[in-house]
């Protein structure tokens, strides 16, 4: 190994591969996690998790429980955490370590917005450099103290680490400038510790696994999807979830490598099985028929109020073809947009994907590592400030080389499918891909893809 591989940890080597067959499942989806162990800590006696995603973004959130007090015992994906309610949370000795995950960091924000105590909040280097002032203005709204440093380039700005000073909160109405799932949920989380009602709307309809879940506890959570607004009023509420059984559905983000992977590589067909289908995350399937992918989604039965089923991804001779990516179905696909990159680096014609400043500031800027990582395999990307172009190259075979995923799980993966599809080995740094899916390179494996 070289000396700038041992720098960047261990290498996935990718080569062109033969069709791609079989049926997986994958890990547990990564948002619903992150709430069945916050909201699971909240309870008034133990929930049994099963199917938990235990990457690192989820384990992040688990040790933050442990030092707020909460017992937790991890077999695998089953996880049985012992709730203490709202008032049973004890102030953490150190800071508490968010590691690569923003929604960790937003959603404590808002839970420990209420607690009469401080908490220190911390990231690595790219949760470091992500916009934290979204969150704390609506907090220090209901009255929460949230303190963080500032990008001296850019006034108002709040990066972390974060400390919360939390408090008696006063319920607000409070319009989401951009819709983003982790703001609300914060706001949630902060309006069940609040005097009176919190109403929260947001232009578009984030994911919606918080009001999902929260109303499955028995919280006093109410949601108008139609008019994207959010209900909470805690009047008269004791404070404490419904303790039970709870099981996560597969990652539909992390299917979704699986599955453009199988409508790449010449003569595939990939099942993805329990994974889950909510209206607010299908964005990716809907592109992916419009490019004129052969999908067969069967909802097969529910859980915690989600839909669940089974996705089987075809290849066909008829190439995936040029579509448009913008409003609500950009909002609804926002974490699948790597993985529709590379379908649209496939198809033929070209390929809009707009409306998605946001990704400029997720886990690295994806719209930069997108359009490098396309050009390095030989595509031509467009750039612009809230999205890019991608002119398909009608299923030539892409080039290798090494992928550069700045420390971005999703950019990582979507580096290693483009590899399935490359003339020359692609190499992946793959410590990354941990964060949301650690079976990655096994289960494409299983499936018959040269990868190791
Ligand atoms: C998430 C919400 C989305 C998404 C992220 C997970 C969540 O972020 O991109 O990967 O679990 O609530 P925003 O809230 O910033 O839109």
């Amino acid at each position: 190994m070289k000396e700038e591989d041992l720098r960047s940890g261990p290498l996935l080597r990718v080569s062109r591969s033969p069709a791609l067959r079989g049926t997986a499942s994958v890990p547990g989806d990564k948002s619903i996690s992150h709430r069945a162990l916050l909201f699971g800590a909240l309870a008034d006696d133990t929930v049994e998790i099963s199917g938990l995603g235990v990457g690192g973004d989820n384990v992040s959130t688990m040790a933050a429980l442990r030092a707020l007090g909460v017992p937790i015992v991890q077999a695998g994906t089953e996880v049985r955490v012992q709730g203490v309610g709202l008032a049973g949370l004890q102030e953490a000795s150190s800071a508490l370590d968010c590691g690569n995950s923003g929604t960790s960091m937003r959603l404590f924000c808002g839970l420990l917005a209420g607690r009469p105590f401080a908490s220190t909040l911390t990231g690595d280097h790219s949760l470091s450099r992500r916009p934290m002032a979204r969150v704390a203005a609506p907090l220090r709204l209901m009255g929460a103290t949230v303190d963080g440093r500032q990008d001296a380039t850019r006034p108002g700005s709040l990066l972390p680490p974060l400390t919360v000073r939390g408090g008696a909160l006063q319920g607000i109405q409070y319009e989401l400038p951009v819709a983003s799932a982790q703001i609300k949920s914060a706001l949630i989380l902060a309006g069940l510790q609040a005097q009176g009602r919190t109403v929260i709307s947001e232009p578009g309809l984030s994911r919606d696994h918080s009001e999902r879940m929260l109303r499955f506890l028995g919280a006093p959570v109410s949601a108008e999807p139609e008019r994207r607004c959010v209900v909470v009023d805690p009047t008269g509420w004791n404070g404490r979830l419904r303790a039970g059984a709870v099981s996560v559905p597969g990652d539909l983000s992390s299917a979704a490598f699986l599955l453009v992977a199988a409508l790449i590589v010449p003569e595939s067909d990939v099942t993805v099985e329990k994974v889950g289908l909510n209206p607010t995350r299908t964005g990716v399937l809907d592109v992916l028929q419009a490019m004129g992918a052969d999908l067969e989604i069967k909802v097969t039965g529910q859980a915690m109020g989600e839909p669940v089923g089974s996705v089987r991804a075809r290849w066909t001779e008829r190439r995936l073809r040029g579509t448009t990516v913008a409003g609500e179905l950009a909002l609804r696909s926002i974490d699948e947009i790597p993985a529709l990159a590379v379908a649209a680096a496939m198809a033929t014609g070209t390929t809009d994907f707009c409306d998605l400043r946001e990704l400029r500031v997720k886990e690295s800027d994806r719209i930069a590592c997108i359009a490098r990582e396309l050009r390095r395999a030989g595509v031509t990307v467009v750039e612009a400030a809230d999205g890019f172009s991608v002119m398909g190259t009608g299923g030539r075979p892409l080039l290798g080389g090494r992928v550069q995923p700045d420390g971005d799980h999703r950019i990582a993966m979507a580096g290693a499918i483009l590899g399935l599809v490359a003339v020359e080995a692609t190499l992946v740094p793959s410590q990354d891909i941990a964060t949301s899916f650690p079976s990655f390179a096994q289960l494409l494996q299983g499936l018959g893809a040269p990868v190791g």
